[in-house]
C-alpha cells in the first residue's frame, strides 16, 4: 500500500531523509535525479542509514562501518557480503508527492534487528 511521504521537490540529490511509513523505518533521497526509497536501517549492525550516512554514484553508505548498499535493489557491495537492504516501491503523484510502498504487516526482528543486551 502506498503511503503520501514526501513533497518530491524536497528531496534534494543526495538527501539522507528518514521517515517512519506504516511502522517501516524508510530512508527516501535521490540519486542523479532518481528517486529512492529503501530501509533506513543496515543489514550489518542495524545502524539508521540516515541522516548520517551518505548517497554517492548509486549507493549509500552506512555511517557506522562503512558499508555500500545500491539503491536500486539493496544489494551489498564489495566484499563485506552483508545482506541486502530492502528496497520499497515508490511513485510520485502528479501532484508533486512522493509515495512509498511498505508492507502491511509491521517490520518483525529481520528487518528491525536489534543488538542483545549486556
Ligand atoms: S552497521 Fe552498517 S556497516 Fe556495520
Amino acid at each position: 500500500m502506498f503511503h503520501k511521504v514526501v513533497k518530491a521537490d524536497e528531496v534534494e540529490d543526495r538527501a539522507m531523509m528518514a521517515f517512519i511509513v506504516g511502522g517501516w523505518p524508510v530512508l527516501v533521497t535521490r540519486d542523479e535525479g532518481t528517486l529512492h526509497a529503501v530501509i533506513n536501517r543496515c543489514s550489518h549492525a542495524a545502524a539508521q542509514l540516515a541522516p548520517d550516512g551518505r548517497v554517492r554514484r548509486g549507493a549509500v553508505m552506512c555511517p557506522l562501518h562503512g558499508a555500500r548498499f545500491k539503491l536500486e535493489n539493496g544489494e551489498c557491495m564489495g566484499a563485506a557480503g552483508y545482506k541486502p537492504l530492502k528496497v520499497f516501491d515508490l511513485r510520485e503523484t502528479e501532484d508533486g508527492w512522493v509515495e512509498v510502498a511498505v508492507p502491511e504487516e509491521a517490520p518483525g526482528a529481520e528487518h528491525l534487528p536489534v543488538k542483545p543486551l549486556g
